[in-house]
């Protein structure tokens, strides 16, 4: 729950008086301007920003993670594709982490690649699935297909519409909005407004 957070950075207030309350299961993706305050809002959630007022409650088994754009930049080239998404398992045997990097299109011997030796796209599907494997129920990401390439995107859509945990996603990408979300709000002029409400079960 965010409850009465308002966040200026300086004089510009950027949310007023935001009340927003998302359950266990349910997919919320955030639309609005460019400036609106989606990711200030996401930042909030994830500890990462303090609320100028107003406080965000987490039921007591939420596990929240926060992936944003940059997070393919954060990969240590000394390791394996294994060895990365391993070191954020929590000792989740290899044979699962192998079918997570599988979805993501590491086959075979592709796992033992060094994390030095992959293109963009691949380290960015290196980067989506070590996000997918932490011990965490909550997804919280920002934009997360912007410049995926199209497989990897249609890939990361698949594992969200699968998921069984929450999400709430900054995003205007189609596959998200209209093939992810069960709730859709709009963060514009300080505020939140709910568009339409879906049920996808
Ligand atoms: N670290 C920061 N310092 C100052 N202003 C910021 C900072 N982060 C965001 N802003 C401003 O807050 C407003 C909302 O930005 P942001 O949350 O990134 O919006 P959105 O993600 O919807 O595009 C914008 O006017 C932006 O310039
Ligand atoms: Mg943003």
């Amino acid at each position: 729950m965010l409850k009465h957070l308002s966040h200026s950075f300086g004089e510009e207030p950027v949310l007023i008086d935001v009340n927003m309350h998302v359950e266990r299961g349910q997919k919320v993706a955030l639309i609005g301007p460019n400036g609106g305050g989606k990711s200030t809002l996401l930042r909030i959630a994830a500890g990462q920003v303090q609320p100028t007022e107003g406080v965000v409650e987490w039921a007591e088994r939420a596990r929240p993670g926060y992936y944003d754009q940059h997070q393919d930049e954060a990969l240590d080239g000394e390791r394996t594709v294994i060895e990365e998404v391993r070191a954020v398992a929590d000792g989740t045997p290899d044979v699962d982490l192998r079918r997570v990097l599988g979805r993501f299109l590491f086959i075979g011997d592709d796992v033992f690649k060094p994390v030095s030796v992959l293109s963009g796209g691949e380290r960015s599907r290196v980067a989506l699935a070590k996000f997918l494997i932490q011990p965490t129920n909550v997804l919280l990401l920002d934009e997360p297909t912007n410049h995926l390439d199209r497989t990897t995107r249609r890939k990361l859509i698949e594992a969200l519409q699968q998921y069984t945990g929450t999400i709430l996603c900054a995003s205007h990408d189609p596959g998200i909005v209209e093939g992810v979300a069960t709730h859709v709000y709009e963060v514009a002029d300080g505020s939140i407004r709910e568009l339409l409400e879906r049920r996808k079960d």
